[in-house]
């Protein structure tokens, strides 16, 4: 079942959304993303794919995929374990930590951060709590 969260105001630099979860037993993948709500368009998906170990970073704008951002190298998820992904919104980049270690930059492709009005999770994780700091 999705989870969505509605941002009243929109997103703005020094913002903070905290994700707090655990991934599913014998998980494939979830994501959060950072939608514009009322279109399809997604600011930021944030994919986790947990049987090739890949965390991939994208947006989805006007119907189309953009290019992947990826990181094979560090993969801090791992089936059945709690995580905390924060998504700290930048003048220029929404910076990911997971666990506390930084994991990916990835440079506004949205400008206008307002547009930006909803949290969803989706896929195979149990949601403990999204807060917005
Ligand atoms: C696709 C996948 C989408 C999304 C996208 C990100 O292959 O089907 O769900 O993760 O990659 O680039």
């Amino acid at each position: 079942v999705p989870f969505r969260h509605e941002l009243m105001k929109g997103l703005s630099v020094g913002q903070s959304i905290t994700v707090k979860g655990e991934v599913h037993q014998n998980a494939h993948s979830f994501c959060i993303n950072l939608r514009r709500a009322g279109s399809s368009d997604i600011a930021l998906h944030l994919n986790p794919r947990l049987k090739k170990q890949v965390f991939v970073g994208n947006s989805f704008l006007s119907e189309c995929w953009g290019p992947e951002e990826t990181r094979v190298d560090i993969f801090p998820f791992a089936a059945g374990q709690y995580f905390e992904v924060i998504i700290l919104c930048e003048g220029q980049q929404f910076r990911v930590a997971v666990n506390g270690v930084h994991l990916m930059d990835f440079k506004h492709r949205v400008q206008d951060l307002s547009c930006i009005t909803q949290v969803e999770v989706l896929g195979d994780v149990k949601l403990l709590s999204v807060m917005i700091g």
